[in-house]
């Protein structure tokens, strides 16, 4: 099996643009601002909740960063101006964090400051591990003088379960998820299960300490323990929501907003599609397996 999922990774890395894009569609809501507002109003009227993020990675330089910043201004004005429930997700290397600490810290901040003055909130996702500790440090700095930020945790990580232990300390808005880098072995977990483990371990301590959690997942066995737990320990509605990526067991999200719990869908878009596509299609059972199908099928013609 492992070999079956390390020739999906080689494909789908091997693959053309063009097809990535083909396949990749349902998971990004388009490439303009006004493509990504019109989505979220089609889920809000659902009743179902967004985080918006303006697709891109790390940038080549400040100018760059500088014009991703604008980007997100120009997402949480969208989000006031049509009165959309949604909140903003930024990536912290769009935001300069390879290039320069300071730098990114006082971009990252002017997001969560034009956020609070909306009323609104800015989600710091988790990206590869060489940037795990700036990214905590750019988020403890920026809770030092706002409330609305929040940070991800990745269960995958052997070093989570200490880092919630800290981070708990300072009363945290978490999302918590498996994590999608490849890591290597020495520090973090590659064992599903596993995996599965530490994240129930760290959704245990996140609420004990009365954090917000945002669940995020499309495993069903997880999303089954998480509401056996909030049933178990009375866990307040204000305390979680479930999270999901757009284009991903859509039948799992309704059935959580039919069950009367918060979702929220994380609803990416914009022109630089395309690392995100690749990391959703190597996640997709089906969809690689059918591309390597493909794939071996042509090669024998
Ligand atoms: P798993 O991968 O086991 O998937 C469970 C089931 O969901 C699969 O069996 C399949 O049915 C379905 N599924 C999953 N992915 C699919 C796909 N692409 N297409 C079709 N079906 C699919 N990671 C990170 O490192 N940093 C971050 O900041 C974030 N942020 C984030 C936000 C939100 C809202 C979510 C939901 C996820 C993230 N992630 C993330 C990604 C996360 O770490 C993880 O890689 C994915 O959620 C997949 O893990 P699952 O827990 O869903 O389990």
């Amino acid at each position: 099996m492992d070999a079956f999922n390390d020739l999906i990774v080689q494909v789908v890395q091997l693959m053309p643009k063009s097809v990535v894009g083909f396949f990749s569609k349902k998971y990004i809501a388009g490439e303009t601002l006004q493509a990504a507002v019109d989505f979220v109003k089609k889920l809000n009227a659902k009743g179902i909740y967004a985080t918006m993020d303006v697709l891109g990675e790390s940038v080549a330089n400040k100018e760059e960063s500088i014009q991703c910043k604008i980007q997100a201004l120009e997402v949480l004005e969208a989000i006031e101006k049509n009165k959309l429930m949604a909140n903003l997700s930024i990536k912290p290397t769009q935001m300069g964090l390879a290039i320069d600490e300071q730098f990114a810290y006082e971009q990252a901040l002017e997001l969560v400051k034009k956020a609070a003055e909306y009323n609104n909130f800015v989600r710091i996702d988790m990206e590869d591990s060489p940037f795990t500790d700036k990214t905590i440090n750019l988020y403890k700095k920026i809770l030092q003088q706002y409330k609305n930020v929040g940070i991800v945790i990745q269960s995958y990580m052997k070093r989570s379960y200490d880092d919630v232990v800290i981070l708990n300390k300072i009363g945290t808005n978490y999302r918590l998820c498996k994590g999608i880098y490849v890591e290597p072995a020495s520090i973090a977990y590659k064992d599903r299960q596993t995996i599965r483990e530490n994240y129930l371990k760290l959704l245990d301590a996140m609420f004990k300490e009365g954090n917000y959690v945002g669940i995020a997942t499309h495993d069903k066995p997880l999303i089954d323990a998480a509401y056996k737990r909030i049933k178990e320990k009375n866990i307040p509605k204000d305390k979680f929501e479930f999270q999901m990526l757009l284009g991903v067991r859509e039948d799992l999200r309704d059935k959580i907003n039919g069950d009367g719990y918060k979702i929220r869908i994380y609803v990416p878009f914009g022109k630089d599609w395309y690392a995100y596509s690749v990391r959703r299609l190597k996640e997709n059972p089906s969809v690689a397996g059918h591309i390597v199908k493909s794939f071996l099928t042509f090669g024998r013609r």
